[in-house]
């Protein structure tokens, strides 16, 4: 690819709702970055948006804002089950993409977007922004340096709630076509990907997945027992019925050592023959910005456009925890072990 043109990436948002609004915080904070067009189905939300954030263009059709020469590259932040439509016509478009997670909910159209991006000669990544944390990147390294020894339990408990208000506050949550899943699919999406990532690939699961409390077509609860690609074995929990939620957690034991970890910090840092944990690195704050992750997220793509190189999570990657969920769902059904 020619070099970029231009010192700022100019970036459009499709779907103007809760998450958006990470995403504009990041893109107006970013030196390299310009929020230049918005979209949404909703013409009002998209207009007040536009307003909030002070963006030149808005559309209700996503497929105007793609023909916009003005936009270099698309967040795309709308219901899962519409991430691959909007990813396949940025492709054809030629814009590069950002996209929420999960990448999407069916496996066959992850497969479409991946080669549609690649073909097109345009970036496509993922936001999991939790690996973006210092803390999650100092875990990674310490694993991949094998400091832990061989592992043998990684552990993730992702223990959330969500009231039946939240499933009803907007017509695609809790359903199959357009959330693609539930606890696991939406919000547990995040420590999938977490867990699979710091232990290095899922080989086969084993899994049940219900909704037990939750009027909703999707699982509200699900548990997985995993077989990682390094013979490692370990259990994913998830749900959104727990009260009080608590902190998702990880827990990493190897022969040598354990690391646990969850959304408040380091909980236990211990490895054979060292004498102390190392010392953590605090999550930077960013003014006018709610998620470091996302803007870690946003600046590295920016990066990756104008360095021509991959984005920190690219789609091959944040495929795997789609995966992975769509393989826990085949085993509840099916009560076998799925392979992956
Ligand atoms: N990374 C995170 O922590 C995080 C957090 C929340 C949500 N998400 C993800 O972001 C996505 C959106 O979630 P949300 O909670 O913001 O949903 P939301 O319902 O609040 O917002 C979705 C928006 O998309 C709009 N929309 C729907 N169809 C559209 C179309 N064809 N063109 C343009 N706009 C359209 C809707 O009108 C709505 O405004 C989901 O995939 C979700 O999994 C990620």
């Amino acid at each position: 690819m020619a070099k970029f043109p231009r010192e700022r990436v100019r970036f459009g948002i499709v779907g103007c709702g809760v998450v958006s609004h990470l995403h504009a915080e990041a893109l107006k904070a970013c030196p390299m970055t310009e929020l230049v067009a918005v979209a949404d189905v909703d013409r009002d939300r998209a207009g007040r948006f536009a307003v909030e954030h002070g963006v030149p263009r808005v559309y209700t059709d996503f497929r105007e804002l793609l023909a916009e020469r003005k936009v270099d590259a698309v967040c795309v932040c709308t219901p899962s089950g519409m991430h691959g439509d909007i990813v396949l016509a940025a492709a054809e478009a030629r814009k590069h993409v950002l996209c929420e997670k999960p990448l999407e909910i069916r496996a066959e159209r992850m497969t479409a977007m991946i080669e549609a991006c690649r073909r097109a000669g345009v970036k496509l990544g993922a936001v999991y922004q939790r690996r973006a944390l210092p803390l999650v990147e100092q875990v990674k390294r310490a694993i991949d340096r094998g400091e832990l020894g061989k592992l043998v339990l990684c552990d993730a408990s992702l223990k959330y709630y969500r009231h039946q208000s939240y499933y009803d506050s907007a017509g695609w949550r809790g359903t199959w076509a357009m959330d693609g899943g539930g606890a696991l699919m939406n919000q547990g999406v995040h420590g999938v990907d977490m867990i699979q990532w710091l232990a290095g690939g899922v080989v086969s699961v084993f899994g049940k997945a219900s909704a037990l409390a939750r009027r909703i077509e999707v699982e509200d609860t699900a548990v997985a027992v995993v077989r990682y690609r390094n013979g490692a074995l370990g259990v994913i929990e998830a749900a959104t019925t727990v009260y009080p939620e608590r902190n998702t957690r990880f827990e990493i034991h190897g022969e040598r050592g354990t690391i646990v970890f969850d959304d408040s910090g380091l909980l236990e840092w211990c490895v054979q023959g060292s004498e102390a944990a190392p010392g953590t690195v605090d999550t930077p704050s960013i003014s006018g910005v709610g998620s470091y992750g996302h803007y870690r997220f946003v600046e590295d793509m920016a990066q990756a456009i104008v360095e021509d190189r991959q984005p920190l999570v690219p789609g091959e990657e944040a495929r795997k925890a789609v995966d992975i969920t769509l393989a826990i769902y085949e085993s509840s059904q099916t009560g076998r072990e799925v392979f992956l």
